[in-house]
């Protein structure tokens, strides 16, 4: 049936023009709380002058363009709002005590900092994180990152990064959670609410400021900071539903993004700023510009000079702007001139009001500080660290992508041959947002082999390579810090080496993928198989016959066809962060039985990208057993992925029962259950995640194949059985119609259940 038909159920409209409302709306439906915070913020406002109102607006960072005592003379004057990246008590302390000292109206500061995937304890990168399909785990790793940082005084993360990601070519996939709606936003409100609490004011929560608002994950070639263009569709279906979820959860901050939607800027876009996040989500935090955003507005050729960004900044509805001076300077004269209202700069100043007083600081602007004398005595004191909980979640984010012959887990005795160029750094196995993390405190591969298998088994390391032989990405590596080291040997002399160490060894561990920076902000590739010394690595160690592991570090999905043909087992392990090594050592060994699945699909060939599963379905769709010529499809290339999003195997085996229904038919409000049972087929206790996954087969317009719905993560013993059933309701069966309504329509929707997106069990119901 098709949506002209008048069994439609339309559920609300979202495109529908809207006047834009005033951050504190006059209305009798705001909460007690909420109207004595207006209040006292009124009152506030109403002591300020202009130049402290745009002072409110400015966010800096401290170093070399803003010295500290460049910034205590601003904060004399009420120039500056925030700070970011100054990241221990006692230099927060001082800073707050200038505040206090020195300012007029006193207004605290509040502190940020990039809390992405740890804080002093660094867990795995975000999209390790989404692996583990384990929300506690991911929650354990805001909690505890929340109390560090906090810990340290800081009042704010740019966290939880939620872009939808299809292309792994976009270094930037590492910090988010993958390419699937449904799975991103269960991982954004979970995230949001680990971090901040039940309460944002409380000690040890954290405010969140999810990122980056909007569509980020959608630049153009892969290629970061570009441009991005997407059907309403597209956006609200695949890509706006994860930043809401995060608003929904509480999330008080909204980090804008740098690209442009549809030829508009976020940092001027009104309809994204105002129109949606206000009027239709209802947010009523802080819009926070990312980087230097405000002066990109003229590059990006929708302002003409700094006056002209700034104004139409404010006037979109940018709240405050980070890293650079172009509120402070130009918005006072914009104002007088009549060009910017005062009530636009109230509007603005009230959002960085409100969450200052939202988290405490005008009750006590020492909130996450403490006394003076109660800062401790080394920051990176060991004793601060939760090691515990870091290894726990490292090793639920780990997949096992092949296991030929059950190579793994490896026995701790005989000879262990460690190398390749990841196996013993520090640097990288820490991750791209290791922001306060200290290297030497992180566990290495090699270490953790060395801690699990003590004098039980001999090792052997080799490094066997570089990260890469190629001088130019060696040298963009290291553009800002020493990230990589260089072995100044030949390559040949060091493959010899490590061929060596494995001929002696009854098995190859081999650690190989990217250095961190190469998975990161401005880190985009255009090919992504493992860099060439690495492959030539591999190659040779392939040629000694030795049973060859392959753990791979990496922050994005590899091409990986040629190492899946030569590895006997590959372990993905992302970056793990402080206690890596250890936790993979936990899974090389069979301590910990993995039950990772990914989050993202891993190409066979750059050339397949964007390659997602839950595309839609094609007019002319190719299939393998008779492909015919005009269909969808490569011809020197299979269509699918390598491995699909939703893979990850185990120690042990699982099978899947035939769907069961609750019913043929489902009523409009009603609901249908699908239930499989699962059951370790195998001899060891296993985890696995078991998927459901939905497709509206005939609508009114084109629906992904398959879409996921809801998962279930089961742990079970050899010989276990377990029903899980998943109840459907309308909400998984709603999407934007051809004119941007939210729907359900009637007719049939097939059921799919698996353990991962490609091998499912199907059924089907019909709603009436
Ligand atoms: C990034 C943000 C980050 C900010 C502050 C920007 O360049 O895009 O994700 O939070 O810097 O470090």
């Amino acid at each position: 049936m098709t949506w002209l038909t008048s069994l439609t159920i339309a559920i609300g409209l979202v495109c529908h023009p809207v006047v834009a409302q005033a951050l504190t709306p006059a209305s009798a439906s705001i909460s007690p709380a909420h109207q004595q915070r207006d209040a006292f913020v009124t009152d506030l406002l109403k002591k300020m002058t202009l130049e402290e109102k745009v002072g409110q607006l400015r966010l800096i960072s401290v170093g070399t363009d803003n010295p500290k005592e460049a910034i205590r003379e601003m904060i004399r004057k009420g120039q500056v709002g925030a700070i970011f990246n100054t990241v221990t008590r006692p230099d927060i302390r001082a800073m707050q005590d200038q505040v206090m000292q020195l300012s007029r109206l006193k207004i605290p500061l509040f502190f940020a900092y990039d809390v992405v995937h740890g804080h002093r304890t660094i867990f795995p990168i975000a999209l390790g994180l989404a692996s583990s399909w384990d929300m506690a785990a991911i929650a354990k790793s805001a909690r505890v990152s929340a109390y560090e940082a906090t810990e340290d005084g800081l009042n704010m993360t740019w966290a939880p990064m939620v872009d939808i990601t299809r292309d792994p070519r976009w270094g930037r996939v590492s910090e988010g959670f993958g390419e699937d709606t449904w799975l991103t936003s269960k991982i954004a409100g979970v995230v949001v609410k680990a971090f901040q609490g039940d309460n944002v004011t409380g000690r040890h929560s954290l405010m969140t400021s999810v990122k980056h608002y909007a569509l980020y994950g959608a630049v153009e070639g892969g290629r970061d900071y570009n441009t991005v263009d997407m059907s309403p569709q597209r956006m609200f279906q695949d890509y706006m539903p994860p930043y809401k979820a995060a608003i929904d959860a509480g999330s008080s901050g909204v980090m804008v993004a740098l690209n442009s939607i549809n030829g508009t800027p976020a940092t001027s876009n009104r309809w994204l700023l105002k129109d949606i996040l206000r009027d239709q989500w209802h947010f009523q935090g802080i819009t926070i510009t990312d980087h230097g955003a405000i002066k990109e507005l003229i590059k990006h050729g929708v302002a003409s000079d700094p006056r002209d960004a700034s104004r139409l900044a404010v006037k979109s509805g940018i709240g405050m702007s980070m890293s650079d001076e172009y509120f402070v300077r130009y918005l006072p004269e914009l104002v007088k001139s009549g060009a910017v209202s005062m009530q636009e700069i109230d509007d603005a100043c009230r959002q960085v009001l409100n969450v200052k007083y939202d988290m405490g600081l005008f009750d006590d602007p020492y909130r996450h500080l403490g006394p003076a004398g109660s800062d401790p005595a080394d920051t990176n004191a060991e004793s601060r660290l939760h090691r515990l909980e870091a290894r726990d979640v490292a090793r639920k984010s780990l997949v096992l992508l092949k296991n030929r012959l059950q190579t793994l887990p490896l026995k701790k005795q005989g000879t262990i041959a460690v190398v390749g160029p990841l196996a013993d750094s520090q640097r990288d196995t820490m991750g791209s947002w290791s922001a306060a993390g200290v290297v030497k405190q992180t566990i290495t591969v090699y270490q953790g082999i060395k801690n699990a298998v003590g004098d039980k088994a001999t090792l052997l390391y080799a490094k066997g390579a570089n990260v890469s032989n190629h001088k130019g990405i060696i040298d963009f590596l290291n553009l800002y810090e020493d990230a990589v080291q260089v072995d100044t040997r030949s390559p040949q002399v060091m493959i010899d080496e490590a061929v060596q160490v494995a001929k002696k060894a009854d098995v190859v561990v081999a650690v190989v993928g990217e250095a961190a920076g190469m998975a990161h902000e401005a880190s985009s590739r255009s090919n992504i198989v493992l860099p060439q010394s690495q492959r030539d690595l591999i190659a040779a160690l392939k040629a000694t016959g030795k049973p060859l592991v392959l753990v791979l570090m990496n922050g994005r999905p590899l091409a990986l066809v040629r190492e899946d043909q030569q590895a006997d087992a590959l372990l993905e392990t992302w970056f793990s962060g402080t206690e890596g090594g250890n936790a993979i050592a936990d899974v090389l060994f069979g301590d910990y039985n993995p039950s990772g699945k990914l989050p993202m699909s891993f190409p066979r060939s750059v050339g397949q990208i964007p390659i997602y599963y839950n595309h839609l379905p094609s007019g002319r769709p190719y299939t393998p057993e008779n492909p015919g010529k005009y269909t969808s499809h490569y011809y020197d290339e299979a269509n699918g992925p390598l491995y699909p999003f939703g893979y990850g195997l185990s120690y042990t085996t699982f099978s899947v029962s035939d769907v069961r229904l609750s019913s043929q038919t489902m009523k409009r409000n009603g609901t249908v259950d699908a239930s499989v049972t699962v059951k370790n087929t195998g001899s060891r206790a296993g985890e696995t995640v078991v998927q459901l996954y939905l497709h509206d087969v005939v609508a009114s317009i084109s629906r992904p194949v398959k879409a996921l719905q809801s998962f279930e993560k089961v742990m079970l013993q050899p010989g276990e059985s377990r029903t899980v059933t998943f109840t459907i309701d309308k909400d998984a069966l709603t999407f934007y119609n051809a004119r941007m309504q939210q729907v359900v329509e009637p007719g049939q929707f097939d059921v799919m259940i698996g353990l991962d997106s490609q091998r499912v069990k199907r059924g089907s119901f019909t709603l009436l």
